[in-house]
């Protein structure tokens, strides 16, 4: 018996259970040996939303809600943003270590490779809508590439599990700036790969007759931490959905269009949009304490405001709210900020938000920078998906491996009609 057990009495039949106890948590396998009869089939747990239930164990990156502390491998966001790159995050996020120059180098050369698309993909582009969501276009994009890459369904492959994470990594701004130009009527810019990642995904989408984009300096490294931020966040709700389509063996293109699906909600990646859309329609300063009467009487609520785990200052929003300052300087202060501002300042004092712990999310301020740095509201949540795929991939791989691994199957507690014969449709009433 391990040294840590729970006991559990069960009332109904007056037994009592030893439950071993593991790294804090204890093994919801264990609950089903508690029956009240041969034909019960055993205690389960109810977790809607997962609020208490661990899915996995993971060594990819940490969130400690009380302490407003995000990790990455062990290192502090705080460091990776000030003094990494995205792609050196990506690495660290796949490989579990730093890289060494070289193998950066490598890295680099790696991913910017396969920026390309094949052009039947641009085909794809055509049939949508000139009105289609940007998210919509990647969800049915991204998942499009599983048939351009059969191999990809070599799960167990680690030599194609690679190039299918530097395919996916490399494509991803490709697919996310070709949705932009085609909402916009502009012609596709193709990858230069003589720019940064991110200097390359600005020229994509805002290039214009120019010989040669040179992408603002300051904007290039904004949104390079923006990249390195929003690049994985532990078991959250897209994650999970990666996870579990990729529990089923499906191949990683599949899965990430599954993930960038979930993405898209307005409670999850979509919140940023809504934000903006939020602070665009309060309109004015003297209006925030009427948003905020309308939260508290549960008639709405404050988008970029609230997180699963964080219950103190989301620690990327606070470095999003520093950054901002930069990219303002260079490009214009945002209209919007002032109302931002005021809305933070009200909820942090009132009693409604401090009781419930609700201080504002990664969501929160980017808009806002990504509003100022010329994207369209549409492609808030698609910058969003382009980083968080290095994370997806992570978790995926992670998952793959995982000794403890199952295709996700959930149990329900059933409630609707016991056995009832069929009557046929002339016989009712
Ligand atoms: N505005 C007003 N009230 C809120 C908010 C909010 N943004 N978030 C939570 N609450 C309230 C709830 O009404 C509830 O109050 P009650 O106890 O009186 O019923 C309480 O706080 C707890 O809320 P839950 O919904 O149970 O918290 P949960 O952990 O399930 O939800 C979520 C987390 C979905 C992020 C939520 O806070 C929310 O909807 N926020 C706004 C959307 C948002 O910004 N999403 C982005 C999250 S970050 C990310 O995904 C990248």
């Amino acid at each position: 018996m391990p040294s840590e057990t729970l006991t559990i009495v069960d009332n109904r039949t007056g037994r009592s259970y030893e439950v071993p106890i593991h790294r804090n948590a204890v093994n919801a396998g264990d609950l089903s040996q508690i029956k009240t009869s041969a034909e019960d089939r055993g205690l389960m747990s109810y977790d809607p939303g997962f609020k208490n239930t661990a899915v996995c164990e993971s060594r990819i990156s940490l969130v400690d809600g009380e302490r407003g502390i995000l990790l990455y491998r062990g290192y502090p966001i705080e460091q990776m943003a000030e003094q990494s790159t995205f792609l050196e995050t990506a690495y660290l996020l796949l490989e579990a270590q730093l890289p060494s120059r070289k193998q950066l180098e490598q890295w680099t050369h790696d991913i910017t490779y396969h920026t390309m698309l094949h052009e039947n993909i641009k085909k794809f582009m055509e049939g949508f809508r000139h009105d289609a969501h940007p998210m919509g276009i990647l969800i049915s994009t991204v998942g499009a590439l599983s048939t351009f890459y059969p191999q990809a369904r070599d799960i167990f492959d680690v030599e194609s599990r690679r190039r299918q994470a530097h395919r996916l990594i490399a494509k991803m701004p490709t697919l996310a700036a070709y949705a932009y130009r085609h909402s916009v009527g502009l012609p596709y810019a193709y990858p230069d790969n003589d720019l940064s990642y991110t200097g390359n995904f600005l020229n994509m989408m805002f290039k214009m007759t120019e010989l040669k984009y040179r992408p603002n300096p300051v904007l290039e490294r904004a949104l390079d931490v923006l990249f390195i931020l929003h690049a994985d966040h532990e078991q959250n709700c897209s994650t999970n959905i990666m996870r579990g389509v990729g529990s089923s063996n499906a191949d990683p293109y599949s899965s990430i269009a599954a993930a960038v699906a979930a993405l898209s909600g307005p409670l999850h990646g979509g919140a940023n949009e809504q934000v903006v859309r939020m602070l665009a329609q309060i309109g004015d300063v003297s209006r925030v304490p009427e948003l905020i009467r309308r939260v508290k009487a549960g008639e709405s609520r404050l988008m970029g405001f609230g997180h699963r785990i964080y219950k103190s200052y989301d620690p990327r929003a606070k470095i999003i709210k520093k950054m901002a300052d930069a990219v303002f300087d260079e490009v214009g202060r945002n209209p919007l900020l002032d109302i931002a501002l005021e809305l933070e300042k009200i909820a942090l004092e009132d009693e409604y938000f401090v009781s419930r712990k609700l201080y504002p999310n990664v969501d929160f301020y980017s808009g806002l920078i990504y509003q100022a740095m010329g994207f369209p509201m549409d492609m808030f949540s698609v910058l969003f998906a382009i980083p968080r795929v290095v994370g997806w991939l992570a978790q995926w791989e992670e998952s793959l491996l995982d000794s403890d691994r199952k295709i996700a199957r959930p149990r329900q507690i059933y409630t609707g009609s016991q056995h009832r014969d069929y009557t046929p449709l002339f016989d009712r009433p």
